[in-house]
């Protein structure tokens, strides 16, 4: 039977360019989709799927994501003199457990897998989790869940992955792929960022991981790739042959939150999700259509 993976990443040290101005001071992970910041969602996803240590790798400018899971006293109390009990809980389930999770720097935004490589001392010698709180997946069970329950019964690193149109196969980590059942893909190999007439498929890496951390003997290499960054796709695909690699295609729509297209439907679409909007949204709607 497979490690139990208890820690989890969430990489948070990124620039953000695509969301300027927004994101000049308000890091990209705290947008809020709906009345919640991404990576709150992400927090809250990892949860769900059994996570007990949570490692953040943060930048500068990053401090209000730090403070957002921490108590807030002053709300705290004023929310309970007033008796607002649902927005007290609202503002408690942000915290958590003391001790359990670690703030890292990546003082230079290198690229995703040097942020993961910061985070290593937390991590030690176990399975872990990666999250990329800007991939907001709708989605129940969680897509985390869904595959730490795959991983149980095969272990090895697994990525969740999604077929993109061939066209923008040059934003992705891309699988090459030996042998797949619709549900699973085993890869001899990963390209990042293929341009479309080299990609070896259209099946391509979002953001979630599980991996093994083996990951970290290539990534002590911080060797450069696509866009002169320190590649974490590059890493992994070193780990193939020894580790076996597979992308599972987790049921549920994931929403590119990095992008305004994608965070403007995020948010439709979690809205429409909730009971006490979604008739809102949709009156709202047909006012635009
Ligand atoms: P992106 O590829 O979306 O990059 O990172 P970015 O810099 O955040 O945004 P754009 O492209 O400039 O608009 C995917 C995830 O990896 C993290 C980001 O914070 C995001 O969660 N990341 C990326 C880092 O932590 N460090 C890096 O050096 C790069």
């Amino acid at each position: 039977m497979a490690q139990r993976v208890r820690k989890a990443v969430f990489p948070v040290a990124g620039l953000g360019t695509r969301f300027l101005p927004a994101t000049k001071t308000l890091p990209k992970e705290m947008l809020p989709v709906v009345d919640k910041p991404l990576v709150q969602y992400a927090v809250e996803e990892a949860r769900a799927a059994g996570i007990e240590e949570f490692v953040f790798v943060t930048g500068r400018g990053k401090v209000v994501l730090e403070d957002h899971f921490d108590h807030s006293v002053e709300l705290e109390r004023v929310l309970t003199e007033r008796g607002k009990t649902a927005e007290l809980k609202a503002v408690l389930d942000c915290n958590l457990s003391p001790g359990k999770l670690s703030y890292t720097r990546q003082q230079e935004p290198l690229g995703l897998g040097h942020a993961v490589w910061c985070g290593r001392a937390f991590i030690g010698d176990e399975p872990f989790a990666v999250l990329l709180p800007d991939d907001l997946i709708l989605a129940e069970p969680g897509c985390l869940k869904q595959m730490m329950d795959v991983y149980e019964t095969i272990g090895g690193n697994v990525v969740a992955v999604e077929d993109v149109p061939r066209s923008q196969t040059s934003r992705y980590g891309i699988l090459d792929v030996v042998e797949d059942d619709g549900r699973l893909a085993r890869a001899k190999g990963l390209v990042e960022k293929p341009a479309p007439e080299k990609a070896p498929s259209t099946l391509s890496i979002i953001g979630r991981y599980i991996l093994q951390p083996d990951v970290f003997r290539h990534l002590d290499r911080q060797e450069r790739g696509a866009g002169n960054e320190i590649q974490l796709t590059d890493a992994m695909a070193k780990t193939i042959g020894s580790i076996p690699f597979h992308g599972f295609r987790f049921k549920g729509r994931r929403f590119d939150c990095g992008s305004k297209a994608g965070f403007i439907e995020a948010n439709l679409a979690f809205s429409l999700a909730r009971p006490d909007m979604r008739e809102d949204v949709l009156a709202m709607l047909k006012r635009y259509t």
